[in-house]
């Protein structure tokens, strides 16, 4: 299974002090090293975190799966043509909002969706949709002629007990949906060291897309060390 790592919140970093450190493109290439299979940026219209640059060199040096999660509007159309990701995933975007809160509406967006898939993959860019854990939504992304779906593991991950597992069986009843209609699957959001075991034992997904939880960790399985260097300085 592919592990796509989200390296945004490294440039939400970077964007604290509008500087150059610490650079997402540095961090990707460490997580590659790491061992993931692909680097998933999104990039925003207001530029709050990735930008263009990013994409840019990342395109450049990476040699795994660059994943571009992106709005389907004219502007993000025209960049992806232009760089070339190896995919691009849609997904809805508010300004205001702090992540990516919801899976897309596919029903009320199938036409725009449909003539953004038409487009990207006329570049041949596969294209998948991030829609929430539901056998009906899975069935508009097929008409849109979408080749992967990434489902919502948001609210899986908020959940606790029962509702936890009746969340998976949602994500799980998506993936077998997705796989009968010979979609990709793919899951994530929220997903983290204590509860991506149960989605990554879901048989037939093809990835999943992390990104909070895994460079949370990295700041704080790499503070002591970045203490001790500055203390050998001092
Ligand atoms: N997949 C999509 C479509 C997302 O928007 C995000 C968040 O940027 C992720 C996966 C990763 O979510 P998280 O950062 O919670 O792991």
């Amino acid at each position: 299974m592919i592990l796509g790592v989200n390296v945004d919140h490294v440039a939400t970093v970077r964007e604290a002090r509008k500087g150059v450190e610490p650079d997402p493109v540095m961090a990707a290439t460490l997580a590659i090293l790491g061992g993931a299979d692909g680097i998933t940026i999104h990039l925003r219209e207001d530029r709050r975190h990735i930008h263009d640059r990013d994409l840019k060199i990342l395109r450049e040096v990476i040699p795994v799966e660059l994943n571009l999660e992106m709005a389907a509007t004219k502007e993000m159309i025209g960049i992806a043509l232009k760089v070339k990701p190896d995919m691009v995933t849609l997904v809805p975007e508010k300004r205001e909002e702090l992540t990516t809160e919801g899976g897309l509406d596919v029903k009320r967006q199938k036409s725009n969706l449909k003539n953004a898939i038409r487009r990207i993959q006329g570049a041949g860019i596969p294209v998948g949709l991030f829609i929430n854990p539901s056998t009906d939504d899975i069935a508009v992304s097929k008409e849109t002629g979408a080749d992967m779906v990434e489902i919502h593991t948001g609210l899986y991950a908020n959940a606790k007990g029962g509702k936890q597992e009746k969340e998976l069986i949602k994500v799980a009843r998506s993936v077998k949906e997705a796989l009968s209609l010979k979609l990709g699957a793919n899951a994530g959001h929220g997903l983290n060291y204590f509860n991506v075991k149960n989605i990554a034992s879901i048989e037939g997904l093809r990835g999943l897309y992390i990104g909070h939880s895994i460079i949370s960790r990295a700041v704080l399985v790499g503070i002591e060390r970045a203490v001790r260097e500055m203390k050998v300085l001092l």
